[in-house]
């Protein structure tokens, strides 16, 4: 999906991935990354209310959204008012242990992102078209650090009933985007609501090599 669209999401307010609520595969299991209380980058951030809970957690939170409209809307839904500067070619703002960088994902460097200890994601690789995918799991390879872990969260679902976004990643696809360089742990299927059908929730603990 290119930008437009999903700025064209945002000005519309259609937002229908955006959910009401801390997602309870993020809470039973995030303890099995065993990260330390230390940086956690989100990919592809919108305005996910998962951000609280990790910084809840005593994480600082680096998310990274293309859509202004997004980030301004976290920071005023939480009564924060971030300083907001230019940096490396990004809207970076920033307020109460929460970094969001406002730009492009995939232009990313380590320069403008800083040391992170793990990463979240949830609706970003499953956002993409399959060509897209490929380039955001090589973004994320190169910017990992060694033995940083990662929550993925996949959905997998009929696809004569639904069209995406999101994209259906069925395990083997997450296979052929990290295996090379990263330990996979599949950690089940559960059933899950996709745009209103039943669906199905990978969850995946990846750790860089
Ligand atoms: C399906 S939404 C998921 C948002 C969030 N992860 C959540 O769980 O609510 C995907 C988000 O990725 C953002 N996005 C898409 N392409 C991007 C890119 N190249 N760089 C940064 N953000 C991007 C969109 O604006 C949108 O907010």
């Amino acid at each position: 999906m290119e930008a437009n669209f999903w700025q064209q999401r945002w000005a519309s307010n259609q937002i229908g991935f955006h959910e009401a609520d801390y997602h309870p595969q993020l809470l039973a299991h995030w303890p099995a990354l065993g990260t330390p209380v230390d940086r956690v980058l989100v990919p592809l951030c919108g305005k996910s209310l998962d951000m609280v809970w990790l910084r809840e957690r005593g994480h600082e939170v680096v998310g990274v959204e293309l859509s202004d409209i997004a980030v301004r809307a976290f920071f005023a839904e939480r009564n924060l008012t971030p300083t907001v500067l230019q940096r490396d070619g990004y809207e970076v703002f920033a307020a109460d242990g929460y970094t969001l960088l406002c730009g492009d994902f995939f232009a990313l460097t380590t320069a403008a992102l800083g040391a992170f200890a793990a990463i979240y994601d949830r609706a970003a690789l499953i956002a993409l078209p399959p060509d897209m995918r490929r380039d955001y799991a090589a973004t994320l390879t190169r910017l990992a650090a060694p033995g940083t872990p990662m929550l993925t969260i996949t959905v997998e679902y009929d696809t004569s009933v639904l069209t995406p976004p999101p994209f259906p990643v069925a395990g083997e696809e997450i296979e052929s985007l990290y295996a090379k360089e990263w330990r996979i742990e599949d950690r089940g299927r559960v059933h899950a609501q996709v745009k209103g059908q039943a669906g199905i929730e990978g969850v995946f603990v990846l750790r860089r090599v």
